[in-house]
């Protein structure tokens, strides 16, 4: 089996948007960065796993697996990209919104400042909040566990801000005006256990550790000067195809009737939510110049998943895998090598996140195609 964080289940369960819908405190809707550069972001900066992670896995990893061929890439770019998706992820849209060109390269990918005139994106398939090492030490096969954790990421950053920025001034014009992407971080904090047959009793004291580790990394951008972030929730784990097929079997009860999902899972999830928004709550008290914004993805997909047929989807498909066999196309060993991934019926439209649209937090920056 070749499973790869959340990144296949996720995809399978469509691009969840990023809406409006989330925005804890006026801080979305003026944030002192846009004020600061006249509502324009130069650069954007992304941390993450594969739901983000837009070539860095593909260009390290000398065994990629199935994410190095088509279907992977087949309706955008025609070619794998090392995207876990067949088209853009949630970030290639913030980076059109945004920034206005989709010439903004993966940090492995990169090499010179011009290469990252308009950011760079960290993130990286299957990575965790924690290190590791972290779950090494509790006994669990990393093999699947990138060692580019969170903090890495945050490292490279920090490496790459040295490159671009020569002086104390051009560093703070920099992070004053870029904006950061911390996430979806977490999931697989969770995802990598749950495959390794380990309990809620197991998982749950880890989550604490998890929104502490993503704390300590938004706390490291803050302390660089950052002054814009945007910090995505898990999405529902127990929607997941995989995950409902490792689990099949489970008692009735054990399913929410409203989405068919699992409810223990989706449990964790609200749990790490909740944890994470308090905590972004304490960072914004902490530090009342910088706007910290909550992205709601959970409650995104949810909405897709009980929507019946308003965004594409066949309700009767919305939880299955978009190819491959048994239980909601999940079963392990069922490979989709061929090239029928993602055709769950949902529409190829492209979905611009409203909480990235002008009048919100971004605008047209000069150089934008808007
Ligand atoms: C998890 O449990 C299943 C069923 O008991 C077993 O087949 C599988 O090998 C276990 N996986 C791990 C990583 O222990
Ligand atoms: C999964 O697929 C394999 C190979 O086709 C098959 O032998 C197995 O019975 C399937 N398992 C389930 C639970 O459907």
């Amino acid at each position: 089996m070749y499973l790869r964080g959340p990144a296949e289940a996720a995809a399978r369960l469509g691009p969840p948007r990023l809406a409006a819908a989330l925005v804890a405190g006026a801080a979305a809707a003026d944030p002192p960065a846009a004020r600061a550069t006249g509502g324009c972001y130069t650069r954007l900066f992304a941390f993450g796993d594969s739901l983000t992670d837009t070539g860095n896995f593909i260009s390290y990893s000398a065994a990629p697996g199935p994410v190095a061929r088509l279907p992977y890439g087949e309706t955008f770019f025609h070619r794998p990209t090392g995207r876990w998706s067949d088209g853009r992820l949630i970030v290639d849209f913030i980076v059109e919104r945004l920034i206005g060109t989709p010439y903004w390269p993966p940090y492995l990918a990169g090499k010179t400042a011009e290469d990252f005139r308009y950011g760079a994106n960290f993130a990286v398939g299957s990575a965790t909040a924690l290190s590791q090492g972290f779950f090494e030490k509790k006994h669990l096969n990393v093999d699947q566990i990138t060692p580019y954790s969170l903090a890495v990421q945050i490292g490279w950053f920090q490496k790459l801000l040295a490159m671009l920025a020569s002086t104390d001034n051009e560093r703070e014009e920099i992070m004053a005006t870029s904006l950061f992407l911390v996430g979806e971080i977490g999931a697989n904090d969770y995802i990598h256990p749950i495959f390794q047959n380990k309990t809620f009793g197991w998982i749950k004291p880890v989550v604490p550790l998890v929104i502490t580790s993503i704390a300590a990394s938004l706390e490291a951008l803050i302390r660089l000067g950052a002054r814009t972030l945007y910090v995505p929730g898990i999405f529902p784990l127990g929607c997941a195809p995989r995950v409902l097929f490792l689990f099949r079997g489970s008692a009735p009860g054990d399913y929410d009737l409203a989405t068919g999902c699992l409810r223990w899972l989706d449990d964790l999830v609200v749990h790490h939510n909740t944890l994470l928004k308090a905590k972004l709550a304490d960072l914004r008290r902490a530090h009342p110049g910088v706007s910290v914004t909550y992205v709601h993805y959970s409650g995104e997909v949810l909405d897709i998943v009980t929507s019946k047929g308003r965004h594409g989807f066949d309700e009767r498909t919305v939880l299955d895998a978009c190819c491959g066999g048994g239980l909601h196309n999940a079963n392990f060993t069922v490979h989709c090598t061929e090239p029928h991934y993602y055709r769950i019926g949902l529409r190829s439209r492209p979905f611009v996140p409203a909480a990235f649209g002008p009048g919100t937090i971004g605008c047209f920056c000069p150089g934008s195609n808007g």
